[in-house]
């Protein structure tokens, strides 16, 4: 029996929410860079692609060491595809797996998978009973061409392996921890009942967004509905983390204190700003000493800021290589919402096809910044 990495956490954990299309390895690595979070998650991953293991489809399963704790979320309906994506997980070296029953999206929820599951809750169960068999089987030996995996996704699976040298040569099998993110309801706040329902499959986590699936992101996170829950969770030994509307440590503090979660999740919140977990440990020690948050560190320079876009950009092109950039544009988009000029620095952003061209645009604003200063300069009168 492993000791699950969610019990060794310090408490309150902040984590990095998932995010897809936004929480790809590349962020996850500059957010681990200048911030570290306690716990990172992929975006979620459809549990039929990463069964057919075609390589285009398991992108958003990379990851690198300096992210760890990396938990891999997975989505789907159909619990025989459960059982077997737990086993490529558990193959991969994630530390946990977790079940999207949370995303609104129509092509996910309305097709019965996401928070679509809130209104199936013995799918719910099914879902997370067919995942921890997968994960305990995996654990006791159990290898993917015996689930019957087709070769080429045992080739493909294999590929992503061989990303992390370390884990193929000494990889020890052993269960990892299933955790589950979901909303308030469906149509209304049902989070009670549905809790309820969730503790029933033990998972060792439940996170909870504070908005139902027909809010999608309007109106604001009901922190109350939050706290009401994770009091009914953690009487199970479950831990309980919130998540909706942190934009700060000092939000994030604030939200804990009031709640008693155990933890939250930063989502929106961290988009071109991966310093936002810079001071976690200041949360811990202020929980820990009863005494008011200290928060110490300034807002990033421009010079700071520049430097992270440089190196995401840099970071993105390595792991994906030079043909995707299109899907980093948004990133240099938000990274530019501080600062002076910021729309017309946007625009230019996305347009950019690799870290050259955003260099060229750093390097232009930089000497346009000079001359307006010197032509100011010039112009006070002596
Ligand atoms: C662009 C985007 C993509 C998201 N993708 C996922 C996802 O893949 N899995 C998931 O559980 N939640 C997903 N979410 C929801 C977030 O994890 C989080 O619950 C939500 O954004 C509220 O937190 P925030 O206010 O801190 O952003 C996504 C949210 C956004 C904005």
């Amino acid at each position: 029996m492993t000791t699950s990495f969610w019990k060794t956490l310090a408490q309150p954990i902040i984590g990095l929410a998932p995010m897809d299309g936004v929480t790809d390895s590349a962020f996850r690595y500059i957010v681990a860079t200048y911030g570290k979070p306690d716990i990172v998650f992929t975006e979620f991953t459809n549990v039929h692609d990463i069964c057919a293991g075609r390589l285009k489809f398991l992108d958003s399963l990379r990851y690198s060491e300096v992210e760890r704790p990396v938990i891999a979320q997975i989505y789907g309906k159909d619990p025989a595809l459960f059982y077997q994506a737990a086993h490529v997980v558990c193959e991969l070296g994630f530390d946990g797996l977790d079940i999207n029953m949370g995303c609104p999206s129509k092509n996910v929820a309305s097709s019965g998978s996401g928070a679509g599951l809130i209104r199936t809750p013995n799918l719910a169960l099914e879902l997370m009973e067919k995942t921890r068999n997968g994960i305990q089987d995996w654990a006791d030996g159990q290898t993917l061409a015996e689930i019957g995996l087709k070769p080429s996704a045992l080739q493909s699976i294999a590929q992503l392996k061989a990303e992390h040298p370390n884990l193929t040569e000494h990889q020890e099998r052993s269960s990892i921890p299933l955790s589950v993110k979901t909303r308030l309801g469906f149509d209304c706040n049902i989070i009670n009942e549905w809790s309820d329902c969730l503790i029933q499959g033990r998972p060792e986590v439940i996170s909870m967004h504070g908005r139902t699936l027909s809010q999608m992101y309007k109106g604001q996170s009901d922190w109350e509905a939050i706290a009401q829950a994770a009091t009914r969770i953690q009487q199970h030994g479950i831990l309980a983390i919130g998540n909706g509307d942190i934009k700060s440590l000092t939000d994030a503090h604030q939200r804990i204190h009031n709640s008693g979660v155990n933890g939250v999740l930063i989502g929106r919140g961290a988009l071109g700003n991966p310093w936002i977990f810079q001071e976690i440990e200041q949360v811990r020690k202020a929980f820990s000493t009863k005494s008011p948050l200290e928060i110490t560190s300034l807002e990033p320079s421009l010079e700071e800021k520049f430097e992270a876009m440089i190196k995401h950009a840099e970071c993105f092109e390595t792991i994906n290589g030079p043909h995707h950039f299109v899907r980093m544009r948004k990133h240099l988009g938000w990274y530019c919402s501080t600062f002076p000029h910021a729309a017309a620095m946007r625009v230019q952003m996305v347009r950019t096809n690799g870290t050259q061209d955003v260099k060229n645009i750093l390097d232009a604003y930089l000497e346009a910044q000079k001359t307006s200063e010197a032509s100011e300069f010039a112009s006070i009168p002596a």
